[in-house]
């Protein structure tokens, strides 16, 4: 594991991250991290034009890393830092490039290191911030691009074992909040307006929730729910809100069914989780009660909220347990996976 302090570089999709993390004896810590979204622009449009998510990282990506840097109380970045930690990929190709081609800018003019890391170790490696969950692990990553299950037996030994086959749980919860009039993304909105909603009212199906693999599908709830809408003479807010209750359940069920099963048929010693639906404190709440009840000895281990949704900190605090490399290594790969 490095030792020292590494700038965190995070362009993958509509945010600009960048911060400044740093690792000794007690575990790894953030000194500073900073954040610029053009999820407005996204808003207006119900969803990512990726031509206008790297157009706003360009303005974004400079500002964002100074702010870290003085945040950190950075003067001179290359005596002060040991290394430059970039997001590679998976993303959109045009956002991927903003941070990958200021990332080699940077470290060819302070002479320092570059470690290129894979985003979906960066959501994983959130749980690493001020702690130091015991392995081996079974991660689960839910964010808007994916839905995946991981076992984790080393640091950077890592064993995909099964994912969505269509729509991630993100994606499709984004999805129907379009359909039921919510603001991009949904997730939030769909989890505060769920806490208001009969979860019973409307019986969505969780795909593949008794299938033997590791598989996930939410495209069909998806169906489900365009099929349900058309059948309403109106959609009230008291409608909305039973749709955002019974949708938010339908996915945890599956999520919390096969992550259990999982983690026992892997022995784990804890439970990670990542990703933006893993802010969702409903799914929290539902893996620490499983948990708690059917394999009382596994941890289960989240990021503070803040860290769930994409940023620096997180792409710099996988960048500790990587090898340090060369600008000339790096490459900005969209379709990279674990
Ligand atoms: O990890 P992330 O920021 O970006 C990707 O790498 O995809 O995840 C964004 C996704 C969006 O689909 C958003 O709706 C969802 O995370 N999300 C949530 C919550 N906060 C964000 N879903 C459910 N509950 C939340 N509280
Ligand atoms: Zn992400």
């Amino acid at each position: 594991m490095i030792r020292g302090r590494i700038l965190g570089i995070e362009t993958s999709c509509d945010e600009t991250g960048a911060a400044v993390l740093e690792s000794d004896k007690s575990g790894i810590k953030i000194l500073s991290n900073s954040l610029a979204s053009s999820v407005t622009i996204h808003s207006e449009t119900g969803g990512i034009i990726p031509e206008n998510a790297a157009r706003e990282q360009v303005k974004f990506i400079i500002p964002v890393i100074k702010e870290a840097l003085e945040k950190a109380g950075v003067e001179k970045p290359s005596e002060e830092l040991d290394a430059i930690s970039v997001t590679v990929g998976p993303g959109l190709i045009g956002s991927l490039l903003v941070g990958v081609e200021t990332a080699k800018t940077l470290s060819l003019v302070w002479k320092l290191p570059i470690i290129p890391v894979n985003h979906l170790y960066g959501h994983l490696y959130a749980n690493f911030v001020g702690e130091n969950p015991m392995l081996p692990a079974l991660a689960l990553l839910v964010s808007g691009g994916h839905t995946d299950l991981v076992v984790m037996e080393e640091h950077d030994k890592l064993r995909w074992i099964g994912g969505t086959r269509d729509d991630a749980a993100g994606e499709a919860l984004d999805k129907i909040g379009r359909l039921i009039n919510l603001p991009y993304p949904a997730g939030p909105t769909i989890e505060s307006l769920a806490k208001k909603g009969n979860a019973e009212r409307f019986n969505f199906p969780s795909p593949l929730i008794n299938s033997s693999d590791y598989d996930f599908s939410f495209s069909g709830l998806k169906t489900a729910v365009v099929r349900e809408v058309k059948s309403l003479d109106e959609l009230d807010s008291e409608t909305v809100g039973n749709i955002c209750a019974s949708v938010q359940k339908a996915i945890i069920d599956v999520l919390v069914k096969k992550t259990l099963r999982a983690a026992k048929e892997f022995s784990v010693k804890s439970v990670l989780l990542g990703g933006g639906v893993s802010a969702n404190s409903a799914l929290r709440e539902a893996l620490k009660s499983s948990l708690k009840k059917h394999s009382p000895e596994v941890k289960l281990n989240f990021p503070e909220k803040f860290l769930c949704t994409d940023n620096g900190a997180m792409i710099a605090a996988a960048a500790f347990f990587k090898e340090k490399s060369s600008w000339k290594q790096l490459e900005a790969s969209p379709s990279l996976h674990f």
